[in-house]
């Protein structure tokens, strides 16, 4: 079996690629605050499921925080410094979001670490998101930090190209993934949420992807 299945401890590492690690259970001291950012930032731009260009309608529901926000509708993916639905800006990126992501960033091997975005995805059990590169950001160097709490899920770890083959990366409550560098543009994705219950998200996994978009 991979060692990529196995049980892994809170402050370890796998390494996903020269530029690409799972920091396991990195934001854990500080998901209290986290979920409280996220409680007011819903509050002011509430998930909504968004639809692509083709015209479907995407099965994780979506938010942001940041000067910019990721946005998809009929006329195509986009970064936008307005909330569409509310025409106001996006409710800023918190402290304990900075220093998480910097933080994370830093143990990954990229230092000065300064998001302008982060997606909030939110998947109910059933709930995948299909393989992709984040390609709408000016830079595509700077690591993407995606931190997971609340249900586990199994991550997709690909190549350059959609065919390659990818890993099978468990991930938990707390842990946190980065890709930068020459590893910045891979194919990633997460397979359906298996059904459950976590202790402090009930019947739901949330997950903060930080960028640098402009
Ligand atoms: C994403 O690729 O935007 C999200 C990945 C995840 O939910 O773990
Ligand atoms: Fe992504």
């Amino acid at each position: 079996m991979s060692d990529l299945f196995a049980a892994h401890h809170h402050g370890t590492r796998t390494d996903l690629a020269a530029q690409a690690c799972v920091l396991h259970g990195f934001a854990l001291g500080v998901v209290d605050a986290l979920l409280a950012d996220i409680r007011a930032i819903e509050a002011s731009a509430p998930f909504r499921h968004l639809v692509t260009p083709g015209g479907h309608v995407m099965q994780v529901a979506m938010t942001n925080a940041g000067t910019f926000g990721w946005c998809s509708d009929r006329r195509g993916y986009r970064y936008d410094r307005l909330d569409p639905q509310s025409g106001k800006p996006w409710p800023a990126l918190t402290p304990a979001f900075l220093r998480l992501a910097a933080d994370a960033a830093r143990e990954a091997g990229f230092d000065g670490y300064v998001p302008d975005a982060c997606l909030v995805n939110r998947y109910a059990p059933g709930t995948r998101l299909s393989l992709h590169q984040d390609r709408d950001e000016d830079d595509r160097v700077a690591p993407i930090v995606s931190v997971s709490l609340g249900l586990p899920a199994t991550f997709l770890f690909g190549g350059f190209a959609r065919s390659d083959k990818t890993v099978r990366v468990p991930l938990t409550h707390g842990d946190v993934v980065v890709w930068g560098g020459s590893d910045r543009m891979r194919f990633h994705g997460v397979l359906p949420v298996k059904p459950g219950r976590h202790d402090a998200l009930g019947e739901l996994r949330l997950n903060l992807t930080f960028r640098k978009a402009r």
